[in-house]
């Protein structure tokens, strides 16, 4: 099934008739944590596996001055030989680092842009090349970039000239105006069909399944509404502050950092509408529909928190606003919860529970449908029993669990709460893909289905964006809970109110 993203050994045509025309994958913002730690290992990973068409090369471009050899040092420090066997990993880091350059150079002028052509066009020994941009930036830089590498020339039209993609990160905005402006930016400079707009939730394994499991299986789509499922709970919780990147954070807090993206994108794959075709339009066309029905969280529907300090792993963990870069009295958000409404036929009632934080007691990510209770109680109901209950575990340890009742066995009636139990490294046996691999083959097969189009990411700060200027605005402050919680209480008090149980 091909669905939003086809099974990898059908998708790989290099795209565009241009296969053997060399490929420069420029990485801007090379020096920054992004690249090293997700994009390189990505593009190495996929280059053990020879996914990425021949004859290419990476290209880094930063503000920061690096020799050579010191930006391979760069590059090969979070390198890791996953597909390779041990014996010939050193060869095949080697043989990567050697096509990876660099070019120093600002992100305002055209001089650093003009070296980098002048460099590209070393390697690229071609009329014509495919060029892949990443922005591994913060999106203030974007135009400029957009700009510099327009007024290079290094942006090809034409369908004799290769294809230009750029890759973007998020935050796309702080709010839906300065969202549709950033869009309107990039449009200066790239198509629509060149950008893609990452998510990198949308290249984990778990999240990929949603549409197998719901569309694939008779089993679970008659349950799939209002008539069988009580509430759906979507829970991320990372067990570290924000590690560095207060300056970042500060700005966007958890809202923007997570939920109006990664959390609401899971949201639009568990509860859309089947998909009229498996074609990257069909399954984006229902995701901005579903996203059109959920209505915009009020105020009333959300409550924040704010981690402070804490003792976890034996040791004392500092609060944010002792953080690095953080402003004294900052007011922004690092956990929040919002119960959503979905306004269709489908789940009108059905509250969507969405928790997220940082600095809480572990890393987890699951997707919790719960199905009503039976209407007759014929089967006594343990204690405790929050009736069936479907669990997608995103991640740590992919997973889909399915609570039910069972007699445990013996001469008494006795009834117990059970769990069918698919651990994904139990089952299968292949590597489980980093998200970032997926992606990037993707753009180098020019397939968007799993980036974000322009209209989803508007439906999506419709969303949240009435919610993030209330509080914006308001003197409100976010509820301190201490570093290591499992749920703060004013994430239990929210979800009590919508009738959700919280573990
Ligand atoms: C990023 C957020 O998008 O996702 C980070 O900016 C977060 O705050 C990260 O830590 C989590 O990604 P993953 O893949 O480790 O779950």
């Amino acid at each position: 099934m091909t669905m939003a993203a086809p099974a990898a050994g059908m998708r790989r045509s290099a795209g565009d008739g241009l296969r053997g025309w060399p490929l420069s994958i420029v990485v801007i913002g090379a020096s920054g944590d992004l690249a090293q730690r997700k994009i390189y290992p990505a593009l190495f990973a996929l280059y053990c596996q020879g996914l990425i068409p021949e004859p290419f090369h990476v290209f880094g471009y930063a503000r920061t001055e690096f020799e050579l050899g010191a930006f391979r040092e760069h590059v090969a420090r979070r390198l890791t030989c996953r597909y390779t066997p041990a014996s010939c990993c050193g060869k095949h880091i080697q043989d990567f680092l050697s096509r990876c350059h660099y070019v120093r150079g600002g992100y305002d002028g055209p001089d650093g842009f003009l070296d980098l052509y002048q460099e590209m066009k070393i390697f690229e020994r071609e009329p014509a090349a495919n060029r892949l941009y990443y922005l591994a930036l913060p999106p203030a830089v974007y135009l400029d970039v957009m700009r510099g590498l327009g007024a290079a020339g290094l942006v090809s039209c034409g369908a004799k000239a290769g294809w230009s993609r750029v890759v973007v990160e998020k935050p796309f905005g702080r709010d839906r105006a300065s969202s549709d402006r950033l869009v309107r930016d990039v449009g200066q400079v790239f198509q629509e069909d060149e950008v893609y707009r990452i998510d990198h939730y949308l290249g984990k394994e778990a999240v990929q399944n949603l549409m197998v499991l719901r569309f694939g299986n008779r089993l679970f789509e008659p349950l799939w509404n209002r008539e069988h499922v009580s509430h759906v709970l979507l829970t991320w919780k990372e067990a570290i502050g924000v590690e560095g990147r207060g300056g970042y954070f500060d700005e966007n807090g958890i809202v923007r950092d997570v939920m109006q993206n990664h959390l609401l994108q899971i949201l639009a794959l568990a509860a859309m509408e089947p998909p009229a075709r498996a074609d990257a339009n069909a399954v984006r066309d229902e995701k901005v529909r579903l996203l059109r029905a959920v209505a915009p969280v009020t105020p009333a529907e959300a409550a924040f928190g704010q981690y402070g300090a804490g003792e976890m792993n034996g040791r004392r963990q500092r609060g944010y606003l002792e953080e690095e870069k953080v402003a004294p009295h900052s007011r922004t958000p690092t956990s929040a919860a919002v119960a959503l409404r979905v306004r269709n036929d489908r789940w009108e009632g059905v509250p969507f529970f969405l928790f997220a934080g940082k600095a809480l007691d572990k890393n987890v990510n699951e997707l919790r449908i719960r199905f009503r209770e039976t209407p007759f109680g014929l089967v006594e109901r343990p204690s405790g029993w929050l009736g069936n209950e479907l669990i997608i575990r995103i991640q740590p340890d992919e997973a889909i669990e399915l609570r039910m009742l069972n007699k445990a066995p013996g001469l008494r009636m006795t009834v117990q709460p059970t769990t069918l139990d698919l651990k994904y490294r139990a089952a299968f046996k292949e590597v489980i893909p980093d998200a970032y691999e997926r992606l990037l083959l993707d753009v180098i097969a020019g397939d968007r289905s799993l980036f974000i189009r322009a209209d989803e990411l508007a439906a999506a700060w419709d969303v949240f964006t009435p919610l993030l200027q209330a509080w914006d605005e308001g003197g409100g402050q976010p509820e301190v809970y201490s570093f290591g919680t499992p749920i703060p209480d004013f994430a239990r008090r929210l979800a009590n109110r919508h009738g959700i149980p919280l573990e």
